[in-house]
């Protein structure tokens, strides 16, 4: 059994004291996943992971601090996923910053939801999701989903999302994904 304990999360910059275990994309990760070929150290974003057993009894929570920017016309996202158990579902809370959820099923449905400070998103098992910051300061959201989910980003990257959030002349626009393999 575990030892209950308490963190403190920073709402705005999505900081989890003390110390988790970061995970950082940068634009060299991202290779494939938009349009334009991207490459270089620049950050997209990062992960602070508050670490427990991955488990079905246990909630994996952590803090996403998306940062703004854009490669061509394709605002900075997450990679986006599947959870390996597809059944799994998750809840987003935004304290910082605007953006979309862009969520899929694997027979092509697609949601989009608005993400501002205040937002809790539900993200039903069988939903891929992938974030995307539309403003002009990093999008900061909190996550919490059953342990044992895992991430499956081989199916995202195979096949892309149905949709993307572009900018368009009077701010964000959903268009379809060219390159999406229904
Ligand atoms: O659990 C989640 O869905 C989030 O915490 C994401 O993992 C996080 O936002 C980063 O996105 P991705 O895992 O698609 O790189
Ligand atoms: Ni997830």
């Amino acid at each position: 059994m575990l030892q209950p304990f308490t963190r403190v999360l920073d709402l705005g910059t999505g900081d989890i004291a003390p110390e988790n275990r970061l995970v950082r994309r940068r634009l060299s990760d991202m290779r494939g996943a938009y349009a334009e070929d991207c490459d270089g150290a620049q950050v997209v974003y990062e992960v602070f992971n508050i670490d427990v057993p991955e488990t079905n009894s246990e909630l994996q929570t952590c803090t996403t601090r998306l940062y703004n920017g854009k490669v061509g016309d394709e605002y900075f996202m997450t990679k986006g996923h599947f959870h390996e158990v597809r059944d799994r579902s998750e809840v987003y809370l935004t304290t910082s910053g605007y953006g979309r959820l862009v969520m899929a099923t694997e027979d092509g449905r697609y949601a989009i939801e608005e993400m501002r400070p205040g937002s809790m998103n539900y993200i039903p098992g069988g939903w891929s999701h992938r974030s995307v910051n539309v403003a002009d300061e990093p999008l900061v959201f909190f996550a919490a989903y059953i342990g044992d989910s895992g991430h499956d980003y081989g199916s995202i990257e195979e096949r892309g999302f149905p949709v993307l959030v572009v900018e368009g002349p009077s701010g964000p626009e959903v268009v379809p994904n060219p390159r999406y393999q229904s």
